[in-house]
């Protein structure tokens, strides 16, 4: 018996093609001490495959080239040298696109020998990794609330399919956004959501009809022109889960202006404020800063204009980088 492998053979520019993977038949792995022999019976497939395949920075290693391409499995154990772990038994673990493997039993997760009520594959979708991204960007970064409009795209796949019905758990509106008519069904007549839109027509106008009085919630998964209409309509105090930018993956060279999907990679907060909107923090300043201002570790310099005549020269001025400090106008 062989192990069949499906290995990157080289990296893709843009779209990956078959000359990019190469299928082999490899030895048989053979399980050592505190291992055991799996035969895959499910790999997932994820759109993060294909940040994997190129050789740039970002939360995880690259896969090497030559290397078998990775991926989540859920597997049968053969033969087994960990005492957690018998004949029969069902994992999940991250073992590759390949047919079978030797894994070490700390690196893999037990599921219910009969899927426990689900298929075995469930683990790898609902169950598994993109459905519990779907809860963590919901409830962790979401916070919805109900009555909240909550909108998501890619409504139809893995993650936004789960997320969407999450949020509607929450009592939010959940407006989906999928790709053509038949998946604009399905989210709406099966998994539940108030509506969903095509982005293939007129998206921005779509939304408008939807969402009225704007967007709570924007659980994002697919970036590009779907984003682009999205944001504008984002409410006041609005949260953004930044899942992903799928729309984006196998564009090369990237379009001008800032790559929003370094958000998602490097894992960033960012968060728009008004000072206004923090009465409190008013009265905290002045007294931390002027203790700061007595003791001499707080600097400030002013740039200070005589006459109120010159306030609409210095106010140009100002916006064109010409004061060197806080700009006041001595009257
Ligand atoms: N941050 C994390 O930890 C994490 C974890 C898992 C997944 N993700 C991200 O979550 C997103 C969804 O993943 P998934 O597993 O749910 O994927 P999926 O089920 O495979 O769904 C992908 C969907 O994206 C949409 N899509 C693809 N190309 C598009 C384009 N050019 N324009 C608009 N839509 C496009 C398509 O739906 P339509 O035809 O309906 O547009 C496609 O069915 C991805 O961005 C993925 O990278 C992030």
């Amino acid at each position: 018996m062989s192990n069949p492998q499906i290995l990157l053979k080289a990296r893709p520019a843009g779209r990956p093609g078959p000359e990019h993977f190469e299928f082999v038949e490899s030895a048989m792995p053979a399980p050592g001490r505190g291992e055991v022999l799996l035969r895959h019976r499910f790999l997932s497939l994820d759109p993060y495959m294909r940040g994997r395949m190129d050789d740039t920075a970002s939360y995880a290693a690259p896969v090497a080239l030559g290397g078998v391409m990775e991926g989540e499995c859920v597997a049968e154990v053969l033969e087994s040298q960990h005492d957690g772990f018998a004949p029969g038994d069902w994992v999940r673990g991250a073992r590759g696109w390949q047919g079978f493997s030797a894994a070490h039993g700390s690196s893999l997760v037990k599921i219910p020998k009969d899927g426990g009520g689900v298929s075995h594959s469930a683990y790898l979708g609902v169950l598994g990794m993109p459905g519990t991204t779907a809860w963590v960007g919901v409830t962790e970064i979401g916070r919805p609330k109900p009555g909240d409009v909550f909108v998501v795209s890619a409504a139809s796949g893995a993650v936004g399919g789960v997320a969407g019905q999450i949020a509607r758990k929450y009592g939010c509106r959940v407006i989906g956004i999928a790709g053509g008519p038949e998946k604009c069904r399905y989210v709406k007549d099966v998994l539940g959501f108030d509506d969903c839109l095509d982005h293939r027509g007129d998206l921005p106008a779509a939304l408008d009809a939807a969402c009225p009085d704007g967007i709570d919630v924007y659980f994002e998964n697919v970036g590009g022109p779907v984003q682009e209409a999205v944001l504008p309509r984002m409410r006041a105090f609005g949260r953004i889960a930044f899942c992903g930018s799928v729309a984006t993956y196998n564009t090369r060279p990237l379009p001008p202006g800032p790559n929003l999907s370094i958000l998602t990679r490097r894992k960033l907060t960012l968060q728009g404020f008004i000072v206004s909107d923090h009465p409190l923090a008013w009265p905290v300043w002045r007294e931390r800063g002027a203790a700061w201002l007595r003791d001499g570790s707080l600097k400030f310099k002013e740039d200070v204009v005589e006459g109120l005549q010159n306030a609409p020269d210095a106010f140009v001025g100002l916006l064109e980088g010409k004061n060197f400090g806080k700009l006041v106008i001595k009257i």
